[in-house]
């Protein structure tokens, strides 16, 4: 009887690392040339847990590649107007040479107003609808991060994309609908047919069971089972859920949308969480920063 060979392992976390050694000799050469180092900012409003982890990666990532970064922390009471100043203060600032606001935002904030006064050529989040608009027509611009990441994993990995069927579930603005157009697009990666899905999708069982590919960017834990995905699939699993639980050290684990250990049998490739499209994320944010530092001084 055949066997299915075991699952490779799409190791955002590894790959991360080497990727980060990669930007870290292009700023030596950057400062090198007498360029300052790039400069990424962080907004962070609130006490939220998860937000503050986020961060505070994303600030050591930046000292271990050579970055400057600077955090600026907020209190959850903060108003929608004293946020607006705060970006407005960032975009004017010639030492910075990009910027993050941290979602989720309170909700007496208007992300949607706070993401679209952020300037665009320093947006290293791409969420700006300048942004999503460049990427939509197949312009330069930044690309969202945690698509971005996902998109250099099956690069490096070197998962085959051409005319493959992609099943994304999950149409966020700054996940599932950037990733469908990223793998839809006329390039490698990309050039696949895909299909978004989203909760009013009927019978995701049946789409996912088309998909060559599964991205799965929902944030329900474990709810893609090992009978809604193909033999020999390729799964990305980018959910990330905090769900309880008393016997682990900071008293919660990391759960992401895919049953991981019913459905990697299954897969010829998969992401594994925490360590897959978690890390790609954070390099991602670097890679766009050190373009923005790059674009900014060759203006
Ligand atoms: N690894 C990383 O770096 C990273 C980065 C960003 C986000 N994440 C994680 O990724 C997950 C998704 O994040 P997000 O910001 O995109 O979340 P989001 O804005 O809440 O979007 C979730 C999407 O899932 C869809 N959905 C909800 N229930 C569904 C169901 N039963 N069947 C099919 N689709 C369903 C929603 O559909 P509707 O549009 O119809 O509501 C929505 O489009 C979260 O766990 C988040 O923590 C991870």
């Amino acid at each position: 009887m055949s066997q299915t060979p075991p699952p490779q392992i799409l190791d955002g976390k590894g790959l991360s690392e080497r990727i980060k050694d990669e930007i870290a000799s292009e700023v030596t050469e950057w400062t090198g040339q007498g360029h300052r180092a790039p400069h990424l900012a962080a907004v962070l409003v609130g006490e939220d847990g998860a937000s503050k982890t986020y961060v505070d990666h994303k600030v050591r990532s930046c000292e271990r590649v050579g970055f400057k970064s600077t955090m600026v922390l907020r209190p959850a009471d903060i108003s929608q107007r004293e946020l607006l100043d705060i970006v407005h203060g960032l975009n004017e600032d010639p030492n910075i040479d990009g910027f993050i606001v941290q979602l989720p935002l309170p909700n007496h904030i208007d992300a949607q107003a706070i993401t679209e006064a952020i300037d665009p050529t320093k947006d290293v989040d791409g969420f700006h609808p300048v942004n999503i608009g460049n990427l939509a027509l197949g312009l330069p611009g930044f690309v969202p991060a945690t698509p971005a990441g996902i998109i250099t994993l099956l690069e490096r990995f070197e998962v085959p994309t051409e005319g493959r069927h992609a099943v994304v579930i999950g149409r966020s603005s700054i996940v599932g609908t950037p990733m469908s157009l990223l793998l839809s697009r006329s390039g490698q990666p990309g050039n696949c047919t895909v299909t978004l899905c989203h909760s009013r999708t009927q019978d995701l069982q049946e789409h996912c069971l088309q998909a060559d590919i599964l991205i799965a960017a929902v944030g329900r834990p474990e709810m893609i089972k090992a009978d809604m995905v193909k033999e020999g699939a390729v799964v990305v699993d980018v959910g990330i859920t905090r769900v309880k639980d008393v016997t682990a050290k900071r008293g919660y684990r990391l759960r992401g949308d895919v049953a991981y250990d019913e459905v990697a049998p299954k897969c010829s490739w998969i992401t594994p969480v925490p360590g897959g499209v978690g890390p790609m994320t954070i390099v991602s944010l670097l890679r766009n920063t050190l373009l923005a530092a790059k674009a900014k001084a060759e203006a």
